[in-house]
């Protein structure tokens, strides 16, 4: 039997570790939408948390295209996906297509930070949303040229990745058992000692 979208909620979660930031251990992506829509007030909260990201010299080279579904937008960024992310992230009611600017603004050089910005940003967003009940999904997997072309990007902006956000939704809504087991298998991770380092290959002692 499907489980219910609070018992999948409840197994995403992350274990709670004392301290560590409550959205951080509710965010993640989900691929099952409920038929909900985003309010623009808490759309806007979530530009407004990605806005006091940290960036290289400040330079907030960020942009974030937003598609509310059924808008020329939205079709846009969903055409663009792969076809394995257009199996379920077309009920999601808002798209979003991340890309940064790669040049400097105040002296035109090359901003190699600009994806790392973008990044940061796209994660105080993705943690935002967490914290207003919101579910995001970031996906790499979509045409850059298409996309580039469809929205007019410059060349001078990289692309970084895709959210779908949306209110969680049932798993069996998904109709597809892949994308069921998918979405109804616990979370895992590296153990800190694979990826906190106190030289190469040397687990830091945290203790
Ligand atoms: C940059 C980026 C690209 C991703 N691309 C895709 C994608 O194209 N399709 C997809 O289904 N999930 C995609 N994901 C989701 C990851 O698979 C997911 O974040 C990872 O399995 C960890 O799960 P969690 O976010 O629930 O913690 C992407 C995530 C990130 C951050």
């Amino acid at each position: 039997m499907t489980l219910s979208a609070i018992e999948v909620n409840n197994l995403k979660q992350a274990p709670a570790v004392e301290g560590v930031l409550p959205a951080v251990l509710h965010r993640w992506s989900a691929r099952s939408f409920a038929d909900r829509a985003v309010s623009a007030a808490d759309l806007k909260k979530l530009f407004e948390a990605a806005r006091w990201s940290a960036s290289a010299y400040n330079e907030q080279p960020w942009r974030f295209i937003v598609g509310i579904r059924n808008s020329l937008t939205y079709n846009k960024i969903f055409a663009s996906l792969i076809g394995f992310n257009q199996s379920w992230a077309g009920k999601a009611p808002v798209l979003i297509l991340g890309v940064a600017s790669t040049k400097f603004s105040h002296n035109g050089s090359d901003n190699a930070h600009a994806l790392y910005d973008l990044g940061a940003a796209a994660a105080i967003l993705t943690l935002q949303a967490a914290a207003l009940g919101l579910s995001t999904h970031s996906m790499a997997g979509f045409d850059r040229d298409a996309a580039r072309q469809a929205l007019e990007i410059p060349e001078d902006y990289a692309l970084g990745a895709v959210i779908a956000l949306g209110y969680q939704g049932d798993p069996a809504a998904l109709g597809n058992e892949h994308l069921i087991e998918l979405e109804t298998t616990p979370r895992v991770r590296k153990p800190l000692s694979e990826f906190v380092l106190s030289a190469w290959n040397e687990p830091a002692s945290l203790t």
